[in-house]
């Protein structure tokens, strides 16, 4: 962990935009009095505030208690029994929403005009019929309650139909990204002792197609855990079929029932595990539960994206990841509207892709990335304006800090200067949003997420938990529990502990640093630890080293990451050959290759730099910092006194690459 702390900003955070007065007519929340009541009462009263918000959903059996707090363990909505699914299709049908749209998913495909092939709409009533036939599926291939799932799928309708399959029998999804590779998917499968995967023969991406089942069975390669592969068919590329192991998707459903009642779970009972990057090699299983987070992801979706029925609401991410969970599936369907889900790449065929589809749909709703917004900013305005953005209503961004000069491009050319932005700070780890503007009360500063969520207690401190002053640079806690918080690592609450809770006595530490205003709002700076962001993915630096050394020629290497003013951060890797073997022309593009094919194309280093031995303090701890120096400036200016070899500093300096 560095240390953020002490240093003054020099924040030059003056602008704001107060949100628009149309807007605020609307909004669910309109005045700042009763957010400062509320907040005020969430903090105060934690189980009476949440204890009323629960009362909107459905449990079979009602909560004997809201929140037990057992640092670091919460158990929320403690004695209730509930279900996801329920939440998400049968009570909305029962409020009405049955023959409206649920799922609007757009595939990559483009006929000859740019116009996509293929168009689905579920009703909130087919779409449970779906996810009942699919339950009832897995149930028929012999998945228990308790049994873990992995989903390894395109984006696709079928995806949000096994994750609210899995929900509705108390089986918890493991969901992969589809852009990780056979090793990542089984270090996730042995991590979640998972036997059962639900898998395509491909996915669309950018004009291509990615190859789903043959890294499945890559993976499947390497452990003899997976029992059943369900394949579905999406691409109709060929993929071998493994008999007595593999099964196709359309043959297993064939017959079964498109009712299934719904196991009545406990409020605890886990929902998904879901694995990000960490410190170490290893990724960990973030373990989430059902009350808590569905009651978290329902709330923040409807008061920070101001839901109302009428909404086509886009989240532009992957399912495979947090973001695509709580703000495509979970959040949005528990709000009744419709959730647009799209398949492929923003710039397929053309750089307008996204835009078309607003247009197209009438998007109401927009979430993305900054790292999206500042590669569409750089393909220049005139791909928007060739279409009716006119519908939008507000605009959300995630992942990462936004830089002013993207967030008012967003704002002007994007949002026409009518649509408030929100700037959602939050984590795999929280579930749901905790730090976010709410758009009928913030005024909005570009650059900040602005002011804690209901029930959230934020702070900026120093690493003795001492909270910073105005505007001094500190580290980001969270000091009480909150509903969609991570209940644990799975199997490692050694690991829970040592990551969240001990960083900083008595708190939920997460990792980045931020500082706080005179006005309470928190400008996130970026993380503090060894985790990376690419284009607002995650990655653990350790990750992606072990990912170079498994190269046959690669003795040592380290990673850090660099600013990127498209990706936000990139990353930089440092390498030793094995026996003092010098670079030859063609490894550079061996090993990015090779980190690709080994993690995801995600984790390609852009720019790797070699050396007879890496910088080291006495103690054989590799020197980052310094690292990270010459990533960024070429140069070293820190304190180097430590260093074992110096020399090793002259030498990386020496042969930069790109
Ligand atoms: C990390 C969590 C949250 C869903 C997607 C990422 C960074 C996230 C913001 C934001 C500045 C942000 C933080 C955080 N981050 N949102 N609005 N402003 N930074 O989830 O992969 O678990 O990454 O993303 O560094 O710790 P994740």
């Amino acid at each position: 962990m560095t240390d953020g702390a002490g240093i003054q900003s020099a924040a030059s955070e003056s602008e704001r935009y107060p949100p628009p007065a149309a807007f605020v007519a609307d909004a669910h929340i309109k005045s700042q009095e009763e957010y400062e009541r509320q907040h005020q009462r969430s903090i105060k009263d934690p189980e009476g505030f949440w204890g009323e918000i629960a009362a909107d959903f459905h449990f079979f059996r009602k909560w004997d208690r809201v929140l037990e707090w057992n640092r670091p363990f919460a158990k929320w909505f403690v004695g209730g029994t509930t279900n996801a699914s329920y939440n998400c299709l049968d009570l909305q049908i029962e409020r009405g929403r049955g023959d409206s749209t649920a799922i609007l998913w757009e595939g990559e495909p483009c006929d000859a005009a740019g116009n996509p092939k293929e168009i689905k709409r579920l009703s909130y009533r087919q779409l449970l019929q779906e996810v009942c036939v699919f339950a009832n599926t897995l149930k028929k291939l012999g998945v228990e309650k308790g049994d873990r799932v992995t989903i390894y799928l395109p984006m696709v309708p079928e995806l949000a139909i096994a994750m609210l399959a899995c929900a509705r029998i108390g089986a918890p999804h493991s969901v992969i990204f589809g852009g990780f590779s056979a090793q990542a998917i089984v270090d996730r499968l042995e991590d979640a002792r998972s036997r059962v995967i639900i898998t395509a023969d491909g996915g669309f991406r950018r004009g291509g197609i990615v190859p789903l089942k043959a890294n499945v069975d890559e993976a499947c390669g390497m452990t003899d855990l997976v029992k059943t592969v369900v394949v579905l068919r999406r691409c109709e590329n060929d993929v071998p079929m493994v008999a007595g192991r593999d099964v196709w998707w359309h043959d297993q459903v064939k017959g079964a029932s498109d009712t299934c009642e719904p196991e009545q779970l406990d409020s605890e009972h886990m929902l998904f595990l879901l694995y990000t990057s960490g410190s170490t090699g290893k990724p960990k299983g973030i373990l989430h539960t059902t009350a808590g987070y569905m009651i978290h992801t329902a709330y923040t979706s409807k008061l920070i994206f101001d839901l109302k029925p009428d909404d086509t609401y886009w989240c532009t991410a992957d399912i495979g990841w947090i973001t695509g969970h709580s703000y495509i599936v979970y959040g949005p369907l528990q709000n009744g509207v419709t959730t647009l889900m799209y398949e492929g790449a923003p710039n397929h065929p053309d750089w307008d892709r996204f835009w078309a589809i607003c247009d197209r749909h009438a998007v109401t709703k927009f979430y993305t990335a900054p790292t999206a917004i500042r590669a569409f900013m750089r393909q220049g305005a005139a791909y928007p304006e060739k279409h009716d953005l006119s519908k939008l209503k507000l605009l959300g961004t995630v992942g990462e800090p936004i830089n002013p000069a993207a967030w008012k491009w967003y704002h002007e050319i994007i949002g026409g200067r009518r649509c408030p932005i929100v700037d959602t700070w939050w984590q795999t780890e929280t579930g749901g949003i905790l730090i976010s503007p709410l758009p009928g009360i913030t005024d909005t500063k570009p650059g900040s997420a602005t002011r804690p969520f209901f029930g959230i207690d934020a702070a900026v401190v120093d690493k003795d938990g001492s909270e910073m002053g105005p505007n001094e640079n500190g580290l980001l806690v969270i000091r009480r529990p909150w509903p969609g918080m991570l209940r644990g690592i799975y199997g490692d609450e050694k690991r829970f502990h040592k990551e969240y809770w001990s960083e900083i006595e008595g708190v939920y530490f997460t990792g980045d640093g931020a500082r706080c205003d005179q006005d309470g709002y928190f400008w996130l700076t970026g993380r503090v630890d060894d985790v990376i962001k690419v284009s607002g993915h995650r990655l653990g630096t350790a990750e992606v080293e072990s990912a170079l050394v498994s190269h046959p020629k690669v003795a040592e290497a380290a990673v850090v990451g660099f600013p990127d003013e498209i990706t936000g951060e990139a990353i930089a890797a440092f390498v030793t050959l094995r026996g003092g073997e010098t670079p030859d022309p063609g490894i550079i593009d061996v090993l990015k290759k090779h980190v690709a094919k080994q993690l995801s194309a995600i984790a390609r280093p852009k720019d790797i730099r070699f050396s007879d031995a890496l910088p080291k303090t006495r103690s054989g701890k590799i020197m980052r910092r310094l690292l990270r120096e010459l990533a960024t400036k070429g140069r070293v200016e820190g304190d180097t006194s430590t260093l074992e070899d110096f020399s090793t500093i002259a030498n990386l300096r020496g042969n930069t690459e790109e």
